[in-house]
């Protein structure tokens, strides 16, 4: 198959990004970084969470932070739910996309959201209903699809488990998200087939973690299915609070520079971007993860 065209990248940084910061980050900062983010040509940006604030500190000013965030038209603002008492406020906060998260691994299911997977899908049902009541779109983010901290290898049947009656609960786009970052391109491909089975082309993204440094190759076998949503995260910020050891999404400067390196769109410019990247990475005191970006500004500085 021809690779797409066009690739859709949702930058997760703000959300994933940030929220395994132990300093707290500012409101201001965190809406100054989705500022940067979408003159950069971002078109979908995960901005915070309506989760506990007990269990992720640094999302707790989701609300202040929604409201802060400077709108703009064309750009879709996505928001985590893990229950119905986070959708109220998720609502009120007007996000254009809400996404649910479960996992194929019941281990980590029960460590990240303190239930088994039969039951997040039970608490998923009222929020998805309520989230397509208000007119909103529901994402669900299946983690540790392609492997668990906590069981070691997870298998496409298991992924497929999920897959299948998070779309028969209603959920109309899926990722498939590698939160440990160990799969390698063929158990990627064979996990993406699972969920093309049950969901479109258009509506299966991958959101890799580059803990083992695979996460380009994962989205390069991707692309050779035609799947054309990706996540990314600014300077490669985060890693999951439940998966120690877990690094940040795969920097969303290294997506773009590989696929303008292959001719494929996304309406992104590059130096924009290794701006944000340059501006959060200040922001919290250390150099940006991405490789592009650094080389970016070593070629600037020099
Ligand atoms: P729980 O303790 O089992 O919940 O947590 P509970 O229903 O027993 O409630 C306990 C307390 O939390 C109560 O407060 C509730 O009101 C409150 P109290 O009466 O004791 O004062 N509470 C809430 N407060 C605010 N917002 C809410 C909420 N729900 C309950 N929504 C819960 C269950 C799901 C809440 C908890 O486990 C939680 O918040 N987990 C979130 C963990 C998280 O955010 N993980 C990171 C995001 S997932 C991720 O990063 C993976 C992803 O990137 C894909 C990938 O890479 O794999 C998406
Ligand atoms: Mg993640």
């Amino acid at each position: 198959m021809a690779l797409p065209s066009h690739v859709t990248i949702l930058d997760v940084g703000p959300r994933d990004g940030l929220q395994n910061e132990k300093e707290s980050v500012s409101t201001e900062h965190k809406a100054q970084l989705v500022s940067m983010l979408q003159d950069a040509g971002l078109k979908e940006i995960e901005v915070t969470s309506f989760v506990s604030p007990r269990w992720v500190p640094q999302m707790g000013d989701n609300a202040a932070l929604m409201a802060a965030i400077e709108r703009k038209p064309g750009v879709r603002y996505s928001v985590l739910v893990p229950n119905t008492k986070g959708l109220e406020p998720a609502l009120a906060s007007r996000p254009d996309e809400i996404l649910v998260f479960t996992a194929a691994s019941e281990a980590f299911t029960q460590k990240n959201i303190n239930c088994s997977i039969a039951e997040s899908l039970e608490r998923f049902a009222p929020v998805i209903e309520g989230a397509h009541a208000a007119g909103l779109k529901v994402r669900a983010a299946v983690s540790c699809a392609l492997g668990c901290p906590y069981e070691g290898e997870i298998t496409a049947d298991q992924v497929e488990a999920v897959v299948k009656p998070l779309r028969e609960l209603g959920v109309d786009a899926i990722d498939i998200a590698d939160t440990i970052g160990i799969g390698t391109p063929r158990r990627v491909q064979a996990a993406m087939e699972r969920a093309l089975k049950h969901f479109p082309l258009a509506e299966v993204s991958g959101h890799f973690h580059d803990t083992y440094g695979q996460a380009l190759t994962n989205i390069y076998a991707s692309l050779e299915l035609g799947v054309h949503g990706f996540h990314a995260s600014v300077s490669g910020l985060g890693g999951c609070p439940y998966a120690k050891g877990a690094t940040g999404n795969v920097a969303t400067e290294d997506v773009v520079f590989m696929l303008d390196g292959l001719g494929i769109s996304t309406g992104i410019d590059l130096d924009k971007l290794v701006d944000a990247g340059a501006f959060i990475s200040n922001v919290l005191g250390r150099p940006p993860v991405s490789r592009v970006a650094r080389a970016v500004l070593a070629k600037r500085a020099g």
